[in-house]
């Protein structure tokens, strides 16, 4: 064989070899995040469980103690501070947010406006919407797991997030005090009241690994 055509041979071979290398490759990337994902799922589900568990049974206990006036820092102060510490701890984004608002603070950002406003708006506690979750890369070029969890009514609410009736007249006043602008109020049972709203960095997978 002339050397220009073992040459050629050999450029193909090289060729078609990295070739082959660049598929396992990113088939390999593929593999390592989707289990990333999945492992971000199952924690950020166990998060929500874990928060919307351990904030009822502390507004109940308050309740219990101190009546709805003492219990009106749990869903305030409180909840502030155990999603501060979701993500301090961990290093996630984590937080409650709604499109009637007590607290201006808990203001949605453009993802979960238009996710509430577009999908979950109109579901109730007997027709959930399905917790919303994906695998995106952020304006930032970093890949994150985003998951967002419907939030609804239940009678227990009522007392501080119901209608005037139901809520006490101290209460009424408290809140006046605390959140001028309040527009969480005159909710009924079942209905949808905001959303648990996670994200999870996903760290970056070298070529090949
Ligand atoms: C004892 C009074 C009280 C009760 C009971 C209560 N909340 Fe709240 N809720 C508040 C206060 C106060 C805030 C403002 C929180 C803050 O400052 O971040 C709030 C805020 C929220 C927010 C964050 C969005 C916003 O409007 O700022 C959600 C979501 C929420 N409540 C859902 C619920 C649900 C669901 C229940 C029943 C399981 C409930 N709350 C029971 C007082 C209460």
């Amino acid at each position: 064989m002339k050397p220009k055509y073992i040459l050629a041979a050999l450029l193909w071979v090289g060729l078609i070899t990295f070739g082959v290398w660049r598929l396992m490759g990113s088939v390999g990337i593929h593999a390592n995040q989707e289990r990333q994902a999945l492992a971000a799922e199952k924690d950020s589900k166990a998060a929500v469980n874990d928060f919307m568990g351990s904030l009822k049974a502390k507004l109940q206990a308050s309740m219990q103690e101190g009546g709805p006036t003492h219990a009106l820092n749990v869903c305030g102060d409180v909840a502030q501070e155990m999603t501060q510490n979701y993500a301090n701890e961990k290093g996630w984004y984590f937080r409650r947010t709604a499109l009637r608002l007590r607290n201006p603070l808990n203001a949605p950002d453009i993802y979960e406006k238009a996710w509430m406003e577009r999908t979950a708006f109109g579901s109730t506690a007997e027709v959930p919407i399905a917790t919303y979750t994906k695998a995106v890369t952020n304006e930032e070029y970093v890949r994150e797991y985003h998951l967002m969890e419907p939030i609804y009514v239940a009678e227990a609410c009522l007392v501080c997030h119901g209608s005037s009736q139901q809520i006490p007249d101290e209460v009424e006043d408290l809140l006046a005090e605390k959140y001028p602008s309040d527009s969480a109020i005159d909710f009924k049972v079942g209905e949808f009241r905001g959303i648990l709203s996670i994200r999870i960095p996903l760290p970056d997978e070298e070529l090949g690994e």
